[in-house]
């Protein structure tokens, strides 16, 4: 029988921890092993506790403290909440929409990964970001970011009133009704914090549109995730406020993901 080299037993110990995810329903069981594996660096017993935690359900990204979004590489402190492949696509229309000496505001920021993403891609910027969650907020502050600890825009420089190019923001959007079908993760380890928009979700994103008013330039765009009706439920309220160039923003499955606009000014009475 030949013998078995240390080569060997890694590669049997990986097999045995992707079956080990691949049967606890995990998508990502390669994945999840190789990072997980990585992370341990060849401390069995590092690794076999934080196996244990991943079975637990608590988000990958709490246990290694790390992630990749629009190709950077982004702290995830325990308690925050983890941003979402699905929002990179906003990310990278505001980066799009940034001038390279603009100014942006990343509201509920979370880690801060949007505001980093739009501050170095366009270095020149001025790019602020707040969260009501003083966890966010520092962990924001350890990833670059220009981050205020409180209520959407509450926190933020005064001096930015009328001179933003853009305001974008992934804030709690999931109706009353549909926080019951989040994914088990979520509900156990992140806060509804996070999520609850109130009764059809439109709770914060109303409050954002509104005081998004004060911030904008004449001109500047709003960058908004949505989710479900959201966007059919807000577009006429949106050009009351004086919102124009509405467009629904769709995903590669064709699911509403977002809504941009511009501001013009606010409508006369
Ligand atoms: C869905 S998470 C999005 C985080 C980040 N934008 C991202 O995409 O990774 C929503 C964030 O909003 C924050 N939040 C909730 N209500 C808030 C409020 N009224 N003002 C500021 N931040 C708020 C939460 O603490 C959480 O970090």
């Amino acid at each position: 029988m030949a013998e078995s080299t240390p080569d060997m037993a890694e590669s049997t110990h990986r097999e045995a921890l992707v079956t080990l995810f691949s049967t606890g329903g995990f998508v990502a069981p390669e994945e999840e092993t190789d990072d997980l594996i990585a992370h341990a660096a060849g401390d069995d017993e590092l690794l076999t506790a934080l196996v244990e935690r991943r079975l637990t359900g608590e988000p990958l990204a709490w246990i290694t403290g790390q992630l990749r979004f629009c190709d950077m590489e982004i702290r995830v402190d325990p308690g925050v909440y983890v941003p979402r492949r699905q929002s990179q696509a906003l990310a990278h229309r505001a980066v799009t929409c940034l001038p390279p000496r603009g100014a942006a505001i990343d509201l509920c920021t979370g880690t801060g990964a949007i505001a980093k993403v739009l501050s170095t891609a366009h270095p020149g910027a001025r790019v602020v970001a707040s969260d009501v969650d003083e966890r966010a907020v520092a962990c924001a502050r350890s990833n670059g970011v220009e981050a205020f600890c409180g209520d959407l825009f509450t926190p933020l420089p005064r001096s930015l009133q009328g001179d933003v190019d853009v305001v974008i923001g992934v804030v709690p959007y999931v109706p009353t009704p549909a926080l019951a079908l989040l994914q088990r993760d979520a509900l156990a380890f992140e806060s509804p914090l996070s999520y609850h928009g109130g009764p059809d979700g439109t709770d914060i994103l109303r409050r954002v549109l509104r005081g998004s008013r004060r911030f904008l330039r004449p001109g500047g765009v709003i960058l908004l995730e949505v989710g479900g009706e959201q966007a059919d439920i807000l577009l006429d309220d949106m050009a009351q406020l004086g919102y124009d160039d509405l467009v629904v923003l769709f995903d590669d499955e064709d699911d509403v993901r977002g809504i941009e606009a511009v501001w013009r000014s606010a409508p006369s009475r």
